[in-house]
Order: structure tokens, then C-alpha cells, then sequence
């Protein structure tokens, strides 16, 4: 396939060299802890030797509301923000239209997905494809959509986590690139789980988003595989 950058891979491969640092897009809906963790791994760069560095760079946070935590901590961090609503836009495919124009205007290596509850529509990921990474805070395949943590309580399971991937269009359902466990408290209910699996959603992302920054990446789209060399 050849990528918006124009550079060839071979047939069913999707890869990606970011120049460093990669730049990233960020879009967030709501409380935007994940986004914290990114601005933190990004500014403990500052004095550190570049083979030590976390390796990106975040040019803008988007959101598909206004008036949220996640904008304004990327205001306080000095980002560039901006925030489209599906309700200002007569259509669904508008909108997504509008906000691949948007991220495109910062040229992002990386769009991640930090709790941003749209899915993203064909336009977007016929430009974005193959560089756009959602968490999830389940174990993929198990309980993908908007209730993850509550979806894993209900089920009884004993072990839970959260999924860091590659964005195929579906709901919760490309490429996996990493995936952490979690253990399910007797005690737990849906607040303390998904906190719980927060905390370890917020590590996992900073150290994908650091290593796909860094070293770029390889996907084998008929085997759902992704490598990073
Ligand atoms: C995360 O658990 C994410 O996976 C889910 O919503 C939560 C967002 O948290 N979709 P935050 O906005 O990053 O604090």
C-alpha cells in the first residue's frame, strides 16, 4: 500500500518510520488522564539524551465536545486545541470529514484515541489508517464498546485489563499492539475496576506511544499482526 507520506510497503503491510520526534494528535472526550500521562512522558524528555527520550510530540489534542478536563489540560500544557461536534455538522460523515481535515492541518505520524468516545468514520481512516491507536479498557476480544470495566463485572470474570490497538474501523477490534492484566477485587464495583485499570492503561499507553514513536511499525493486515522492529 503506499501511505499518505507516499512511502511503498509490500502488499497486506502497513508501516510506518516516523522522523523524530513523531508528531502526535491526541483526541480525548472527557477527563483526559491518558492524555495527562502523554504530556508527562513527553516533558520528562526535557534534558534527557535523545536514546532515552520518550520520542514524540504532541501538536494537538482534539475532542468532540467542548468544556472538558481534557481540554484543558491540554491548554495548560501549551497544546493546541480543538473541539468539533458531531451536532454542528448536517451529517455523521460530515463531521468525520471535518475532523480529518482538522488533524491533517498538524501532519501527525500518530493519531491517539485517549478515551475519545466517537467512532471514527471511513474518511478519517482513509487518511489516518494504519497510524491510528485507541485504548480499550478491556481485554480484546472480551467486552469491547462503551463498558468495558462494567461489561467484565457483570460477566464475573477474574482477570480484566485494558488493549492498546491499532483503529480497523470496527468497534474495539483491530490489531492488538499490547495488552496489560488486571485482577477483579471481590469487593470491586465498575468505579474502583475501571480506576484500577486506568492506572494500568496509563502506563501501557505511554510505553506504546514511546516504542511506536521511536522505532515505528509494522502491520500484517491479514494476520493482525503488528511488529515493532
Ligand atoms: C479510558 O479508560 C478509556 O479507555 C475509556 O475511557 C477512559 C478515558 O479516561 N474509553 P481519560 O479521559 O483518559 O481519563
Amino acid at each position: 500500500m503506499v501511505h499518505p507520506e507516499g512511502t511503498e510497503s509490500p502488499p497486506g503491510l502497513v508501516q510506518h518510520r516516523p522522523e523524530p520526534p513523531a508528531r502526535i494528535v491526541v483526541l480525548v472526550s472527557g477527563s483526559g488522564t491518558n492524555l495527562q500521562a502523554l504530556i508527562d512522558a513527553e516533558r520528562a524528555d526535557e534534558g534527557r539524551p535523545a536514546d532515552t527520550a520518550f520520542g514524540g510530540t504532541i501538536v494537538a489534542v482534539g475532542a468532540d465536545r467542548t468544556g472538558i478536563q481534557g481540554l484543558e489540560r491540554a491548554e495548560q500544557a501549551g497544546i493546541p486545541t480543538f473541539a468539533l461536534r458531531v451536532k454542528d455538522f448536517a451529517t455523521r460523515e460530515d463531521w468525520d470529514r471535518a475532523l480529518r481535515d482538522k488533524v491533517a492541518e498538524y501532519r501527525p505520524d500518530l493519531v491517539v484515541s485517549a478515551g475519545f468516545m466517537k467512532l471514527l468514520g471511513p474518511d478519517f481512516l482513509a487518511a489516518f489508517g494504519g497510524r491510528v491507536i485507541n485504548t480499550h479498557p478491556a481485554l480484546s476480544p472480551s467486552f469491547p464498546g462503551m463498558h468495558g470495566p462494567a461489561d467484565a463485572l457483570a460477566y464475573g470474570v477474574k482477570i480484566t485489563g485494558c488493549t492498546v490497538f491499532f483503529v480497523a474501523g470496527g468497534v474495539d477490534d483491530g490489531p492488538v499492539i499490547a495488552q496489560a492484566a488486571v485482577a477483579v477485587e471481590d469487593d470491586d464495583d465498575v468505579d474502583t475496576l475501571h480506576e484500577r485499570i486506568k492506572t494500568a492503561e496509563r502506563a501501557l499507553l505511554v510505553d506504546v506511544v514511546g516504542r511506536l514513536a521511536r522505532l515505528g511499525w509494522t502491520i500484517d493486515i491479514g494476520k493482525r499482526k503488528v511488529t515493532l522492529p
